[in-house]
């Protein structure tokens, strides 16, 4: 009879294995019932012994906390891209490549593995004595997202290897399989939600999730194809590592070609071609790498690629199809954008009805007009484009199509007359109580990097500003449950009716959003300029909206913009004051000392509150200043607040007891401000997470390797190499509890959230 703990941890080795079996080969060989059998049992024993529950157990994937935003990782090794070769190229453009690498390899016989290019969302993975340390985006190739807690979501990645390098880190591509991306936007559609675009942007999007617990209701799945650091000396060949990878229980792709010639390459690149749409994941071409691991060194890299391996683009899915009419939408800042009406055509996994024709220029360029046949393209765009027109089908009586003639002259939602934006070519509609308009804020209200509304998509959103019950998205909270379950969807002959159910889960997300943090409020009010980024910079630096209605850092960033124009046009030097006579020159001269002795003291203001850092040029004054927020956004927002809009905003959230809480303005004099501090060991006192955030609010960055640069090292039990590289490095080394202390936190008891029942 073994022991409960004995128990525990063959019950999790079986889950591992059964997992492994389920996820990563598709070959399960339990019943559903019995694997759930096992998962309570296990569930059970940690119950009982709360002490025993370490973060690698399966029951923890879904242990994490949703955050406010991601740490950023530094990568170990750099996550490289690869240039591309193009289909249209040919067997030339290969064979061009494959002697390059051969020159710079002479004498030696190489070998090339063909893989699947997986469309997808590249990450890093790192295993640190065998359990998952750290996930991450690839970001800019230095430094990515920290996504740990959104990966360990992802059944298919194992949380603990056996027999592993002390660090191990293999990178690879997280995708939606394409069922499971079908059956996800038909349930949003259900949903009255706007589907993701493709699968790619699915997996990006459903990756970027802050909650853990959303992530793990998308079926995720990934597959690992190169190495980052490793401890050990890896396997010699690609082929080798693949495999290495396999026996730890890592998805690799399965498809894999070993060729020793441009011609086989070739062939082989052609047969994945054949085969790719069989498979359950979307491809967008061919990796040719070069299969000896030693041999990859001496090829070196360029500035930005390895020399040794290449993506194969495959030609993009062009279709034909005939454009019967052309609509015209209106975004949320008002734009109008042209939609071309396509009879619909299958291209490469999707059926085609809209193309985006951008904007009036781009119609006039390609002369494209309505019963025209065109050719459409589908070049991992988001929205396919409209290539060419095939001028040999043109109807005889196709008409130069005619932009402010076909809407009448007025918007399409609202019958105001637009106004040409010369800049970006294009029509604005500048009513802002156009319905258009308010559905997309409404929508972008609800967005869920915004106040994340679940249930609250273009089709909810149209009906409710349609059938008058919300005007503007702070109407949400007077919306009553019969009200909104009764909600029509459909049309009077063909009602839908939304349903209490999910009437219910949407008034709760409003609920969940009152206590949503400034950054998420700022971004989802829809301030003209202020985007996701400028919202989070501006909620670091202010606790609330008023703080952010009256702020003096905006003023002063308005004012700097300006003082600088006007330093510049006072000069006496310039070319326009040339001709001026002596005593005007003076007279500028002194003008110009008051207004950069003023404009200096502003700069100076700006970066000693750290909302602008000094510039880096040699010779340059606290006028210089980079600012954390330009003067254009800077001024919106002041223009916001200060606007019949933005004062009824404010009214109502006082109103409605709303006050979303930002800043951090403590970073300034916190310990961690502007340090780099790695998290290592179980966390007992609170999660990961929730350590992150802490060095984030505190104005320090968290990453997940240590080096010299490295200035604080927290780590809990069970903290192995990362320890000794602090020692080696010289770094400090705190426990959770002093880290809290020099939080100026007190250390209270773990919140039992990893504890799923
Ligand atoms: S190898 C240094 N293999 O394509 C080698 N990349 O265009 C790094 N990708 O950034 C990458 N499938 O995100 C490699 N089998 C595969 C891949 C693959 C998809 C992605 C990856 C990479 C991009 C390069």
């Amino acid at each position: 009879m073994p022991t409960s703990h004995e128990r525990l941890e063959q019950l999790r080795r079986e889950i591992e294995e059964h997992d492994r079996r389920y996820y990563v080969e598709a070959r399960p060989t339990i019943s559903d019932a019995e694997y759930d059998a096992l998962f309570r049992e296990l569930r059970e024993l940690e119950a009982a012994h709360p002490e025993w529950v370490t973060l690698d157990s399966p029951t923890q994937r879904v242990g994490g906390k949703a955050t406010d935003g991601f740490a950023q990782v530094r990568h170990a090794v750099p996550m490289l891209s690869l240039d591309n070769l193009f289909a249209k190229d040919g067997l030339d453009g290969l064979k061009k490549w494959i002697t390059s690498v051969e020159k710079l390899l002479p004498g030696e016989a190489l070998e090339w593995l063909v893989e699947p290019k997986v469309d997808g969302l590249a990450v890093s993975l790192r295993y640190e004595d065998g359990r998952l340390a750290t996930g991450a985006t690839r970001g800019d190739g230095e430094t990515g997202d920290d996504i740990t807690e959104n990966l360990r979501t992802i059944r298919a990645i194992p949380l603990h290897i056996s027999g592993a390098p002390e660090v191990l880190e293999v990178r690879g591509e997280v995708y939606l399989p394409v069922a499971a991306f079908r059956k996800m936007c038909d349930e949003m559609r259900a949903a009255g939600e706007e589907p993701f675009a493709n699968p790619r942007n699915a997996a990006a999007g459903s990756l970027k999730q802050l909650d853990p617990a959303t992530v793990a209701k998308r079926p995720l799945a990934i597959v690992l194809y190169s190495p980052g650091e490793c401890s050990a000396e890896l396997p010699a060949t690609q082929a080798e590592f693949l495999a290495w990878l396999a026996a730890f229980g890592f998805p690799v792709p399965r498809f894999q070609r070993l060729c020793s010639s441009a011609e086989e390459v070739y062939a082989a690149i052609q047969e994945l071609d054949s085969v790719r749409d069989q498979f359950g994941f979307e491809t967008d071409g061919a990796v040719i790498k070069l299969n000896q691991v030693a041999l990859r060194e001496r090829a070196g890299y360029t500035s930005r690629f390895p020399r040794w391996a290449k993506a194969w683009k495959y030609l993009s899915e062009q279709a034909e199809t005939r454009i019967h009419s052309i609509t015209v939408q209106v975004g949320r800042t008002g734009n109008l954008t042209p939609v071309a009406e396509l009879e619909p055509v299958f291209l490469r996994g999707s059926t085609i009805s809209r193309a985006t024709l951008h904007n009036e220029d781009e119609i006039r360029r390609k002369d494209i007009r309505i019963g025209d046949t065109v050719i459409i393209e589908k070049a991992g765009e988001v929205i396919p484009a409209v290539v060419k027109v095939v001028l040999e089908k043109r109807p005889a009586d196709a008409a130069p199509f005619d932009f402010l003639a076909h809407i009448h002259g007025k918007c399409p939602a609202c019958g105001h007359a637009p106004r040409r934006d010369p800049e970006f070519a294009a029509w604005v509609c500048e009513n802002p109580a156009c319905p258009a308009q308010k559905t997309r804020r409404l929508v972008y209200f609800a967005k869920r990097n915004a106040l994340d509304i679940e249930g609250l998509g273009g089709t909810v959103a149209d009906a409710l500003i349609e059938r008058g019950l919300v005007d503007e998205p702070l109407d949400l909270y007077s919306l009553k449950l019969s009200t909104l379950g009764a909600l029509n969807l459909g049309t009077d002959e063909e009602p839908r009716m939304f349903g209490e159910k999910n009437a219910a889960k949407l008034l709760e997300a409003c609920q969940r959003a009152r206590t949503m943090p400034l950054a998420r409020w700022l971004h989802a009010l829809a301030i003209p300029e202020v985007g996701e980024e400028t919202a989070h910079d501006l909620a670091k630096f202010h606790d609330s909206l008023e703080a952010v209605a009256d702020s003096q850092l905006l003023r002063d960033v308005v004012s700097l913009d300006r003082m600088r124009t006007e330093i510049e046009v006072a000069s006496p030097r310039s070319k326009a004051n040339k001709d001026r006579t002596e005593l005007e020159k003076q007279q500028l001269a002194t003008l110009q000392a008051g207004l950069i002795a003023e404009a200096s003291e502003v700069g100076a203001r700006l970066i000693a509150s750290g909302f602008a850092a000094p510039s880096k040029r040699s010779g340059a004054s606290p006028i210089d200043a980079v600012v954390a927020v330009g003067p254009v956004a800077a001024a919106a927002t002041l223009d916001w607040f200060a606007s019949e809009a933005g004062r009824k905003t404010l009214a109502r959230l006082a109103e409605l007891g709303i006050s979303p809480k930002g800043g951090n303005k403590a970073a300034g004099d916190s310990p961690f401000a502007g340090k780099t501090v790695v998290l290592t060991g179980s966390l007992e006192l609170m999660t990961r997470n929730e350590a992150q955030e802490k060095v984030r609010a505190a104005g320090g960055n968290v990453s997940s390797s240590v080096s010299k640069k490295t200035h604080f090292v927290v780590a809990g039990p069970g903290a192995g190499s990362k320890l000794e590289d602090a020692k080696k490095h010289n770094v400090p080394v705190l426990t959770e509890q002093e880290f809290l202390a020099m939080l100026g936190e007190s250390a209270a008891p773990k919140k039992e959230d990893g504890l799923l029942f």
